[in-house]
């Protein structure tokens, strides 16, 4: 299905589907072809408004957090044009209308605010509401705002929303306080066009600033060493359109990693980066499991007993946040105590007390550390997905719990797994939509 026509700006208030519903107990078996990434998408969509020649992406998950980001390009000028049935999305921003990204939108989606460095640095402005997003604790944007300010943009900071007027911008030193995601990517893009050189020292390195990184190589942006924690970008008069694949979502990817093993099943993961997946394949192999890899493939299967081990959540090649709570599942099988520290986000342990409802020994000791103790027998419940990693965690807590668990507020999971439903249940799991 083709579609240019802006549908989706409802989806999150009028979604008929807002509960899954699952019968615990089965074994998951077989393949599952995994994902385009979600958090490598949404960056490369942004990075079109640095050109005025149309780009496109392919193996592009169809999710409600591309329908926000396509939303905001097209009321930022650019034609999208989205292919589901291929994953393909196209996107042709031949001139950037407005450079104001309306606040609802990016209240909704903090990754709306990735469109601040190519419009700050197409048009030389921008004004844009605060970034919203999953509650996960404070999410500042004060790395991005910063870095912008050394490329020379004047920044006025309102109630609830920054306006920038830069000119050009140049290039600069800046060192990030913290290795900021998003803002990386946006300080990456930014640069693309300034004048000079900017390096960026203490950047993130997780492999979707990778994907990013060969999508501007590929536009003519002359950038170095991303995915290290020093980068530099030697500014360009102007860049190409791109035609770039995403890469495998690590995180899709690890949720059923992670799902074989508390069901004590196998699964074999299609087409996924060994590299992207070795925080997680260290820490299954730790707690028992066994994982084999054959080219792009990533097979997994539960060991005879789970061991209890430590999770440290923290910038990649730490263990990533974004697993952190369906590897608690996991935990509350392990025989001993388990231990969790949270170290990048400050509020990110809040699905304890949904587990709990389902008899998982689970204690927060402080808002970012928390113990499991296992193995226990969980029992379905109604539990409530807080934000779209919490809501896997339940729905994972959920099929190995005896009898029926509804897990509720699924919007939160539809930004960020795409056919969960139909892909547990091609593993053999009940699971349905209500
Ligand atoms: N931080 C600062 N100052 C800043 C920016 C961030 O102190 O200026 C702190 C935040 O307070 C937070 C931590 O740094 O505690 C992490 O923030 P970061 O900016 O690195 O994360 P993000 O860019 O907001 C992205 C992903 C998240 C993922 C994190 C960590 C996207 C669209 N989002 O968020 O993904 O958890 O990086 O890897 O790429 C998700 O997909 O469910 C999700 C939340």
């Amino acid at each position: 299905m083709l579609s240019s026509a802006p549908t989706r700006l409802n989806t999150q208030t009028d979604d008929a589907v807002s509960r899954i519903v699952i019968q615990g107990g089965a074994t998951l078996r077989g393949n599952v072809r995994v994902s385009g990434a979600k958090n490598a998408t949404l960056p490369i969509m942004a990075a079109a408004l640095l050109t005025d020649e149309p780009c496109t992406l392919e193996n592009v998950p169809m999710l409600e957090d591309i329908f926000v980001m396509t939303d905001l390009l097209r009321i930022l000028g650019a034609e999208v044009e989205i292919d589901e049935s291929n994953h393909r999305v196209r996107i042709h921003a031949r001139d950037i209308k407005t450079h104001c990204a309306p606040q609802e939108l990016v209240e909704r989606m903090r990754a709306s605010f990735l469109v601040s460095g190519p419009v700050l640095a197409r048009t030389g402005k921008l004004q844009t509401g605060a970034p919203g997003g999953c509650k996960l604790g404070s999410r500042p944007v004060d790395v991005d705002v910063r870095g912008f300010k050394r490329m020379g943009a004047e920044v006025f900071v309102g109630d609830g929303y920054y306006k920038m007027d830069a000119g050009r911008l140049v290039g600069a030193e800046i060192y990030m306080d913290y290795p900021s995601h998003t803002g990386t990517e946006n300080l990456l893009m930014a640069a693309t066009l300034a004048r000079g050189s900017t390096t960026i020292v203490n950047a993130a390195s997780e492999p979707e600033i990778i994907g990013l990184g060969n999508a501007l190589r590929e536009m003519g942006a002359r950038v170095h060493g991303v995915g290290t924690p020093h980068i530099r970008v030697d500014g360009v008069e102007r860049l190409r359109g791109f035609h770039t694949a995403i890469i495998p979502d690590r995180l899709e990817a690890g949720t059923f990693a992670i799902g074989a093993v508390v069901s004590k099943g196998e699964v074999v993961l299609e087409r996924v980066a060994e590299s992207d997946m070795l925080p997680l394949t260290y820490k299954l192999r730790e707690a028992g499991a066994q994982v084999w890899w054959s080219e792009s493939s990533m097979m997994v299967r539960s060991g005879k007993r789970l061991e209890p081990v430590e999770i440290q959540a923290l910038p990649f090649p730490g263990f990533p946040t974004d697993l952190q709570a369906a590897f608690a599942v996991l935990m509350t099988q392990a025989e001993g105590t388990s231990r969790v520290f949270e170290r990048v986000f400050n509020d990110r342990l809040r699905y304890i007390g949904e587990l709990r409802k389902m008899g998982a020994q689970a204690e927060q000791v402080t808002s970012q550390e928390a113990r499991f103790t296992g193995p226990t027998p969980l029992t379905g419940a109604d539990v409530s997905a807080l934000d779209i990693r919490s809501g896997a965690c339940l729905i994972l807590a959920g099929l190995i719990a005896e009898g029926q668990s509804s897990v509720d507020q699924i919007h939160h999971v539809r930004r960020g797994y795409e056919d969960i439903v139909g892909k547990f249940s091609s593993l053999g799991a009940d699971i349905s939509y209500v």
